[in-house]
């Protein structure tokens, strides 16, 4: 089976990281997100990935080289950003796929069982295929209904209210049919205009409701939650990540306190007297002698200087935090130094 994976947006919830890096590289324990997403691709035997994005190659040029085997990948630069389903639409010739084929948004982490969905989009002979997940508040997503037989009544993207229900997965099973004609040149979004226009002229859409582990990354929040759901082993098909969790190079100091839902990236560094938990250091950051790092996002090479503290926080790459500093609900730039009141 074939997949297109869909690496084009901006990431503008998870910056100040996401202005140095793309979103799917930004790490996730051990590896780019991107690795996860195409490692559970292989896991069901999908041999070929489309990487549709909007953005340039360049800075995925190095994590496409450094992947070996299985799925091969073939990459896409839109133009201009085609929107979701217009990117799906353009990636056709690509896939050169008679037969139903994945697509996905490429920002989730999850464990769904691609394998068992696609019997189902076999068997209910669905033009596409859904897979849903079961949410609390229903606004940042795509909100489905669907009948007894899981027949999709409605797809509503972004509801107004908050309200509780089975969203839009991300991971769509397409038979080619189902999104021809739509690459138009022109942005074209499958929530808001392919998947109602296919409802509406009747053809099989069908929801996919699992258990499956899920979590879309787009959000500090999201993302180092996703950190505690991996360390804990809550992710099947990943590996047990030993927790707190040390990448090569990484160094903690005697001394230093670090809670288990914490990833030390490579390089990364804690002194002695510092106290971290709940918190993601990725490579090269460095936290000095007696500081406090609590729910927060380093980015590459920061540092949080001696005494400093910082809570529920994101710090792009090379952000300085000067000694005794303070930041607490902070976003600072990449670069960006922070002296104390
Ligand atoms: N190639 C390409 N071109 N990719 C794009 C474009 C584009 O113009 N626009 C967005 N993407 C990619 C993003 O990189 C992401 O992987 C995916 O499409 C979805 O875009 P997001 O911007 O992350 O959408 P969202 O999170 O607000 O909502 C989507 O995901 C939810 C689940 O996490 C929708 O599909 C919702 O219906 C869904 O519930
Ligand atoms: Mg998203």
């Amino acid at each position: 089976m074939k997949a297109v994976v869909l690496v084009g947006g901006e990431g503008t919830r998870l910056r100040p990281i996401t202005e140095t890096m793309p979103k799917p590289l930004v790490p996730l324990v051990d590896r780019p997100s991107l690795d996860h997403v195409l490692d559970h691709l292989r896991r069901h035997g999908v041999h070929e990935v489309v990487l549709s994005s909007s953005y340039h190659e360049e800075p995925f040029r190095s994590f496409i080289r450094a992947r070996r085997g299985d799925p091969e990948i073939t990459w896409i630069t839109e133009e201009m950003p085609l929107g979701t389903g217009g990117a799906i639409a353009n990636a056709l010739d690509a896939l050169a796929s008679e037969e139903a084929f994945l697509a996905l948004n490429g920002d989730i982490l999850t464990d769904l069982d691609i394998t068992a969905m696609r019997e189902r989009h076999a068997a209910t002979g669905a033009t596409a295929t859904i897979a849903l997940t079961r949410v609390e508040d229903a606004r940042p997503f795509g909100l489905v209904a669907t009948d007894a037989d899981g027949r999709v009544l409605e797809f509503r993207e972004k509801p107004r209210d908050p309200i509780p229900g089975d969203v839009n997965a991300g991971t769509y099973l397409l038979d080619p049919d189902a999104v021809r004609g739509w690459s138009t040149g022109e942005p074209v979004s499958i929530e808001r205009e392919i998947f109602p226009s296919l409802i509406a002229d009747g053809r099989p859409v069908f929801g996919f409701v699992s258990d499956a582990y899920w979590k879309d990354l787009g959000t500090p929040d999201q993302y180092l939650q996703a950190h505690v759901d991996l360390l804990d082993g809550r992710v099947r098909g990943q590996p047990a990540y030993p927790a707190p969790f040390l990448a090569a190079g990484a160094s903690v100091a005697e001394g230093a306190s670090v809670a288990s839902h914490v990833v030390v990236g490579p390089g990364a560094a804690i002194e002695a007297g510092a106290e971290v938990s709940d918190s993601v250091l990725l490579e090269g950051a460095r936290v000095g002698e007696r500081s406090r790092v609590r729910r927060s996002i380093l980015g590459p090479s920061s540092i949080v200087s001696a005494g400093a503290i910082v809570e529920d926080s994101v710090l792009g790459a090379g952000a300085v935090l000067e000694p005794d500093a303070v930041v607490r609900d902070g976003r600072i730039g990449p670069g960006q130094r922070v002296s104390s009141a």
